[in-house]
């Protein structure tokens, strides 16, 4: 079995603990001695923010071939090194569809991107709470997925489409992608507040 490596944080439900559990996994893991590699691919930036890290050069450059990933990734006093963003990289949707209208191919530009990449044990991806081409390039780059979520209907449903849309998914863009599971961020009436 191929060794799961990069993982992606996705709900495309807003404020489920997306951001959350990226930046907890990632220090919990660097704790444990692991080498990690927190790339933030929300333009909203929180997971940047929370490793209050530079910005520029940042994911956006890297992806257009304007950076290399050496000068772009920041360490940590936590032992975590970030890929940095902030708002500009919503810019790269655009990109990205020119790419695929003009027929070139854009579901490795991620994948291409990180070439230059140091040998990590595990990659995080915190991800926008919306589809579209930049989550494309991260299904196509990314082993595995964790979902967080709330345990009420509502997570259940999103669950449900992105077990759905995850088997699209392995159809056309990546065979490989595993659904590691969804992870309860909280449970309103157990009070349950924290997952590491
Ligand atoms: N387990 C938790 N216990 C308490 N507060 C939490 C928990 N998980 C997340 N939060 C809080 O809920 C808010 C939303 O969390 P977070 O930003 O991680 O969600 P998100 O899914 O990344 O949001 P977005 O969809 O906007 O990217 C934040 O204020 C965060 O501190
Ligand atoms: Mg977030």
């Amino acid at each position: 079995m191929r060794q799961i490596k990069k993982i992606a944080i996705t709900n495309e439900k807003g404020g489920v603990g997306k951001t959350m559990t990226a930046v907890n996994l990632s220090a919990c893991l660097a704790q444990r001695g692991y080498r990690v590699l927190l790339i933030d691919a929300d333009p909203q930036g929180y997971a940047t923010l929370n490793y209050d890290v530079a910005v520029s050069p940042s994911l956006l450059e890297v992806l257009r071939g304007q950076a290399t990933c050496t000068e772009t990734v920041q360490t940590t006093c936590f032992g975590v090194d970030v890929l940095p963003s902030d708002r500009t990289l919503s810019i790269i949707e655009e990109d990205l569809i020119r790419q695929e209208m003009n027929g070139a191919p854009y579901l490795n530009t991620l994948e291409k991107a990180l070439e230059d990449l140091a040998d990590y044990d595990f990659v995080i991806i915190d991800c926008p709470p919306q589809g579209g081409r930049l989550m494309d390039i991260v299904h196509y780059y990314a082993d595995a997925i964790i979902m967080p979520m709330f345990a009420e209907d509502y997570g259940i449903h999103a669950l449900t489409l992105k077990a759905e849309a995850i088997a699209d998914i392995r159809r056309t863009i990546n065979p490989n992608l595993k659904i590691l599971g969804g992870l309860i961020t909280m449970d309103e009436r157990r009070g349950l507040r924290s997952v590491f």
